[in-house]
């Protein structure tokens, strides 16, 4: 796809904007990644962003590198319409490295990639046992042998609560995270994007999730059944308050609420084995 068009103006409270700001971290979470890569001996070039949505992370990803390339995987037009208007002609170059793509996670492209990312919790959109375990099997195959599957998961007591926390994200705008219900029985969650903006204005509903809320052992067994091997899981070893610092933790103190990554690998040699 060829970018010569100038960045088109946003308006100020422009929706994926605030979110990108509230809730995304490229820096970290590819930090993370390519240190775990790294350490497996595998390289760090070809990486599939699934869930993309605005296909921040690849844009990050590919802007690090000029051997790094990435595909953002989305079933909604909308957001990749976004990235086209917003976010290619400001990578310049290095756009010609990034390949967006409507589909279904669980028929994107093949690949193969070194990593494979789903983060923000998208994939709890697939609340059948069935389907969370045909897109992690699909998500190994579009792997190299010894390639990464990172996504990311939170817990504890209060993820289970109808509650709203509230963040200030700069300029005047505050970021709220509600969360509207859980079903016990379940674990249907549905959870809700507010917005409060300068001068009493609110975007209400910003953004809206109807999720499961899978728990950890579910989520490591299945991707145990869904073919991966060395499955760990990266736990904030800091503090809260404190900037957070993920490392390998078999057990760990039980907290209201936290967020973890959750790594398997496609078995196989590896890059340097
Ligand atoms: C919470 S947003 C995630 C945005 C971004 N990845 C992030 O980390 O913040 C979830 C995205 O997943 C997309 N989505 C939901 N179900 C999907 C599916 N089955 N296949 C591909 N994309 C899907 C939605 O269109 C939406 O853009």
């Amino acid at each position: 796809m060829t970018q010569t068009r100038k960045p088109s103006r946003l308006p100020a409270h422009d929706r994926h904007v605030l979110y990108e700001r509230a809730v995304q971290s490229p820096h970290a979470e590819l930090g993370l990644l390519t240190r775990l890569l790294r350490r497996a001996g595998q390289p760090a070039r070809r990486l599939r962003e699934d869930f993309s949505g605005t296909a921040l992370l690849s844009a990050s990803w590919v802007e690090t590198g000029p051997d790094r390339t990435a595909v953002a995987v989305d079933l909604d037009p909308a957001v990749h319409r976004w990235a086209i208007t917003h976010r290619l002609p400001a990578l310049g170059p290095a756009a010609k490295r990034l390949r967006l793509v409507r589909a279904d996670v669980r028929h994107a492209p093949r690949g193969p990639f070194d990593a494979v990312l789903a983060l923000n919790f998208s994939y709890q959109v697939f609340q059948e046992r069935a389907a969370l375990k045909a897109y992690f099997a699909a998500a190994r195959r579009a792997l190299v042998p010894g390639g990464l599957f990172m996504l990311d998961l939170f817990g504890g007591h209060l993820s289970q609560q109808a509650v709203t926390e509230r963040r200030r994200i700069g300029a005047g705008v505050t970021y709220v995270w509600e969360h509207e219900a859980c079903d016990p029985i379940t674990h249907r969650v549905r959870c809700a994007i507010h917005f409060e903006l300068p001068g009493g204005r609110r975007l209400t509903r910003a953004f809206t999730y109807d999720w499961r809320l899978w728990s950890l052992p579910e989520l490591n067994d299945l991707l145990a059944e869904a073919g991966f091997d060395r499955i760990e899981v990266q736990w904030d070893v800091e503090p809260p308050g404190v900037e957070p610092r993920y490392r390998p933790r078999r057990h760990a103190a039980n907290q209201g609420a936290w967020l973890a990554y959750l790594v398997g690998r496609r078995p196989g040699r590896t890059a340097r084995s």
